[in-house]
């Protein structure tokens, strides 16, 4: 019994030990100073590639959301100076709840939509403000009548 005990406790041990070597060991540390509705553990690259998604699903530079420190002449990545940052961490928990709510859907009838759900590209398309406008079969433009933002006429 206390035999066993004590292998347990080596075994523990051990295994935290090992895990402290490997952390410490991992080249790609990430310690991001301000993630927030990101997973924290992420790696440069995945952190990136989400970045890079964003960006392109916007169609905008990292500086649309990311501010730049002239002093030490370089990106500060980690403030939270511009709205436009706040507005994606919004954006991002929206996307996800709604995910998460509406987008259980294994399959339809048709055997499709496995898993498919929204993205910020869905909306965005490669730019930041999505219109609000209807396509209205050619006769009434965007902010013609009867359009949004055009006044009504019949
Ligand atoms: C649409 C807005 C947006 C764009 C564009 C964007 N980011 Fe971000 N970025 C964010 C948000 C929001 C966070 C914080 C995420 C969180 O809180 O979980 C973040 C976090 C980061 C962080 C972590 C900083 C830290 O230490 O806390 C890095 C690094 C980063 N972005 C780099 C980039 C790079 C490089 C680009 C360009 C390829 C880019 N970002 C484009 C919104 C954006
Ligand atoms: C369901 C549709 C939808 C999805 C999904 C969506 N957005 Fe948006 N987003 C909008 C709308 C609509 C606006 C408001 C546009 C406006 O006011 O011009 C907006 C505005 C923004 C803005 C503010 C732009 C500005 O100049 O103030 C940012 C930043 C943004 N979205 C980032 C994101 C990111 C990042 C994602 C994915 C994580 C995302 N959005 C997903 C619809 C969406």
């Amino acid at each position: 019994m206390l035999l066993n005990r004590k292998i347990i406790a080596m075994l523990g041990l051990s295994s935290v030990v090992t895990l402290v070597a490997l952390t410490s060991m991992a080249p790609d540390k990430p310690g991001y100073k301000n993630v927030k509705v990101l997973p924290k553990n992420l790696t440069h690259q995945q952190l990136g590639k989400v970045m890079d998604e964003w960006a392109h699903s916007l169609g905008v530079n990292c500086g649309f959301c990311h501010v730049r420190d002239e002093a030490a002449k370089k990106m500060d990545f980690a403030s939270d100076a511009k709205p436009e940052k706040i507005a994606a961490r919004q954006m991002y928990k929206m996307m996800n709840k709604i995910n998460s709510k509406f987008f259980k859907a294994e399959k339809d009838s048709l055997g499709m939509m496995a898993r498919t759900g929204i993205n910020c590209n869905t909306c965005h398309r490669g730019n930041p403000h999505p219109e609000l406008k209807v396509p209205e079969g050619g006769r009434r433009g965007p902010g013609g009548p009867g359009g949004p933002g055009g006044e009504k006429k019949d």
